[in-house]
């Protein structure tokens, strides 16, 4: 019977990740799957991290079920640090997922549970496995325009008018900050557009807040999603803590629901913890416990909050090297958006022959479609990696 399984392509950001360790060069260059590494290549524990690790070795006595939906202390410092004062735990279901991937499967499984006839709207670029996942689920897709490629920034007028086809039934989903692939996103003010639309339509709005304290800090990389929670009756938010905390592998994330009412938040929450049961029982209990620990511990919170301002202010950092040699290499400013770009990546806008050609000539790994980590830089390879941009024509 399995010899009637059909081969199915590799998830081509994974594929990339092979690729580059098969690669037997020394100066090789890896920009592409969004993993943070330190200027030496390293994708360090965070501090605070290992701390919280340290007592709960101390003082865990058990290895038992704990909550189908996750832990009370990390739904409920996981609702904080994302909604702030907006934090309403009486209409709020919070379900702890395998990761931010997992919270997104269950969010759409969800929806589907409220709507069988879904349609889901993605940026066009969005992450590949969000569509990879509905087509998965044969949930119909929708793109909406986002990237203008000219500019290399947000088409917003494209994006308005297309989310604007939305109906009441429908989900949007959202890039909270930080937009992967792309690194273009939203203003404030544009945020509040969105909301408009999203009030008019009655579409359900779905935030994948995978980078929180990547972009502009913690509270402001929040901003946009707050503010939809804030004007629109019920949102699904998809929230990762493999970037922010560092714990890729640990696959914590969770999902929260924002309803109406008491009545629907308890109908929501019986149905998450039911999708959890159903897709793999329990959701992971360590990387949770980890979270939880450091925002409900001052002292560590306070040091995990210092060192991702530190990598996020490194980050920008190098944004600003790599423009400012692009600059100088083409000796204009059409580079100058990967200094206003923010998070992890940056779409450079480069031909998928100019990708290949950057791979087999310097060494350097992007995806396909040109986006590049820039935490995958340091102060030593920015100036190799303009030279192969010029060098390829971009
Ligand atoms: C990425 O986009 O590189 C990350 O979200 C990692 C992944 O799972 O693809």
């Amino acid at each position: 019977m399995l010899g009637n399984l059909k081969p199915q392509a590799p998830d081509k950001i994974l594929a990339l990740m092979g690729e580059f360790k098969a690669d037997p060069r020394q100066g090789k260059i890896d920009l592409g799957v969004g993993v943070y590494k330190d200027a030496s290549g390293h994708t360090p524990i965070m501090r605070a991290v290992l701390a919280a690790e340290k007592r709960m070795l101390e003082t865990e006595t058990t290895k038992s079920y704990a909550g189908l939906s996750g832990e009370p202390d990390f739904q409920k410092a996981m609702g904080g640090l994302i909604l702030g004062d907006l934090l309403k735990p009486e209409t709020t279901a919070t379900l702890a997922t395998v990761g931010g991937t997992g919270a997104i499967r269950q969010a759409l499984e969800l929806a589907r549970m409220a709507n069988p006839d879904l349609r889901v709207f993605v940026s066009n670029p969005t992450w590949p496995n969000h569509v990879s996942i509905m087509n998965f689920m044969g949930v119909p897709v929708q793109e909406y325009r986002y990237f203008d490629a000219a500019r290399r920034g947000v088409d917003f007028e494209g994006m308005k008018a297309d989310i604007s086809t939305a109906k009441k039934g429908d989900v949007v989903l959202l890039h909270g900050c930080c937009h992967n692939p792309t690194g273009a996103n939203l203003t404030l003010e544009q945020w509040a557009e969105v909301a408009g639309i999203l009030e008019k339509t009655g579409a359900l709005p779905l935030i994948d807040l995978a980078y929180q304290g990547f972009g502009d800090g913690l509270e402001e990389d929040a901003a946009g999603t707050r503010l939809i929670a804030a004007r629109i009756p019920e949102v699904l938010i998809a929230a990762s803590c493999s970037k922010n905390f560092g714990i890729y592998r640990e696959r914590t994330g969770c999902l929260l629901a924002l309803c109406t009412d008491a009545a629907t938040r308890d109908l929501a929450q019986g149905a998450m913890a039911f999708l959890n049961r159903q897709t793999y029982s329990f959701p992971p209990f360590h990387g949770a416990k980890i979270v939880s620990t450091v925002l409900n511990t001052p002292e560590l919170r306070a040091d995990w909050m210092a060192e991702l301002e530190a990598v996020r202010s490194g980050m920008l950092q190098l944004r600003e090297q790599l423009a400012g040699e692009l600059r100088d290499l083409s000796g204009s400013d059409r580079f100058d958006f990967v200094a206003r770009h923010r998070g992890m990546f940056s779409r450079l806008g480069a031909t998928p022959e100019q990708v290949q050609r950057v791979k087999e000539e310097f060494g350097i790994y992007m995806v396909g479609d040109s986006r590049i980590n820039i935490a995958g830089l340091n102060q030593a390879t920015i100036p190799v990696l303009a030279r192969a941009i010029i060098e390829a024509g971009v």
